[in-house]
């Protein structure tokens, strides 16, 4: 009989990818089938966050619950940036584990699973010529990694200290996977990576030039591909012949993730993000200029600690200008390894009344955009069953659509008129 894994996944796309390979890998070597349950599982995993406070104390007491509930004989491991980044302080603090695999040593997998106490967090362990075994969460949608690691030194954040260097995926590989996926039938292809715009600086071996813009080219050239999505890409990398190749390419899905993180020239530069507000409203603001269907969301994070309320205000400033379709908003929370580790945090409440006011108008913001959808007709690809006989897709321009339909809906593109909408989701009607 196989043996059964459970596997939690916090934190981002790229999470969601390093899991899909996990799974594949542990498929292919020991004859894995998931469950749900844990106290069912032989292997109990959790692939880890760390770029805030909270997903970091969360691991400990996830692992905890687990411990209460396994099955005698099953194991727990820690994957992912916290592995990384806490590697053997995790046996001290939780000694049930029984292995810390980081983020970026994923095909070590089978090995962490049979060796008593494994643990590997090298950052710089090379996986970008790694060929995976092949397991996707959807069929209709396949994450594809087009780079590992980040070259940036954003002050806040945790990642370079996880992920590593920036290398990127050969575009032999990348396309060989995207064939294969999309002959499988998933008509969307979602790129991944923390610069995807800076794709093509570094690779391990020589390797032809190639840029973000080019690989897009190459990737619509595929016949079964339908839609083409990516995140992040990097405002300092937006050059013109980025922004052109994304509105002019039909089969490149209209949303563009872009992250602000201040609207502030100072703290930007405070972050070392290097771009200024007024470079980021000049992409933002050509962006919808040369494609008025585009959906914009951004990133921020508020009560940075050089932060003033003037230096708040722009935030703001950039919000009412842009207008996003959708924004991620966090307080800003220290993290260990960083330069900003140890600066001396604005007050919590002035940070809470920050992060509010930039919410409460945002969501304000989204009312007025969502109302102008009703009676809009948008082509979209459902990919999702939900409750009581509804079916959820995403537009083109990334809206979340629902209508009353069933699953051979699912995997198809279909005009949709919208009747009501929410912030959340638009209800529609097939048309
Ligand atoms: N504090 C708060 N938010 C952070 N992010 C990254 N590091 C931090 C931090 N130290 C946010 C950024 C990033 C998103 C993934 O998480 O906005 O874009
Ligand atoms: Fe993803 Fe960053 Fe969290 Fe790692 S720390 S899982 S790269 S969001």
């Amino acid at each position: 009989m196989s043996k059964r894994l459970f596997i939690q996944t916090l934190g981002c796309a790229m999470n969601v990818r390093d899991s899909e390979h996990i799974i594949a890998e542990l498929k292919k070597t020991d004859d894995y089938e998931l469950t749900d349950e844990i106290s069912d599982a032989d292997l109990i995993l959790i692939n880890t966050c760390s770029v805030r406070e909270k997903p970091v104390h969360k691991l400990f007491s996830e692992v905890g619950s687990f411990f209460k509930h396994k099955k005698s004989g099953a194991k727990i491991g820690v994957c992912g940036c916290t592995a990384s980044h806490l590697g053997d302080e995790i046996f001290k603090r939780a000694p049930y584990v029984d292995f810390v695999l980081g983020a970026r040593n994923v095909s070590k997998i089978t090995t962490a699973v049979n060796t008593p106490k494994f643990i590997s967090t090298d950052i710089n362990f090379d996986e970008s010529e790694y060929a995976f075994g092949e397991f996707r969460s959807s069929p209709y949608k396949s994450h594809i990694n087009i780079m590992i690691g980040c070259d940036k030194k954003c002050t806040y954040c945790i990642v370079p200290q996880t992920r590593g260097d920036e290398i990127s995926i050969p575009s032999e590989l990348i396309l060989k996977e995207v064939e294969k996926a999309a002959k499988n039938g998933a008509k969307e292809i979602f790129l991944l990576g923390q610069n995807v715009n800076n794709y093509g600086k570094r690779f391990s071996n020589s390797h032809e030039k190639m840029d973000f813009s080019d690989l897009l080219v190459k990737i619509s050239d595929i016949k079964e591909v339908e839609r083409i999505r990516f995140t992040s890409p990097h405002p300092l990398h937006m050059d013109d012949k980025f922004l052109e190749v994304f509105v002019n390419n039909p089969k490149i899905c209209k949303s563009m993730h872009m992250p602000l993180q201040s609207g502030s020239t100072k703290v930007l530069r405070d972050m070392k993000r290097g771009y200024t507000k007024e470079w980021f409203l000049d992409r933002a603001l050509k962006l919808r200029q040369m494609c008025p269907q585009v959906n914009i969301s951004t990133d921020i994070i508020v009560a940075y600690p050089s932060e003033s309320e003037e230096d708040f205000a722009d935030t703001m400033d950039v919000l009412e200008k842009v207008r996003f379709e959708q924004i991620f908003s966090f307080k800003f929370s220290p993290r260990p390894l960083t330069p900003a580790a140890n600066l001396t945090l604005i007050d919590d409440e002035v940070a809470s009344a920050r992060l509010s006011a930039l919410q409460n108008r945002h969501s304000e913001i989204l009312d007025e955009i969502v109302l102008k959808q009703e009676g809009e007709i948008f082509d979209v690809y459902f990919e999702e069953l939900r409750a009581n006989g509804a079916v959820a897709g995403r537009s083109f321009s990334n809206f979340l659509v629902q209508v009353n339909g069933s699953e051979e809906l699912l995997g198809t593109t279909r005009k949709v008129k919208i009747n009501e909408a929410k912030r959340m989701v638009l209800y529609g009607q097939l048309v």
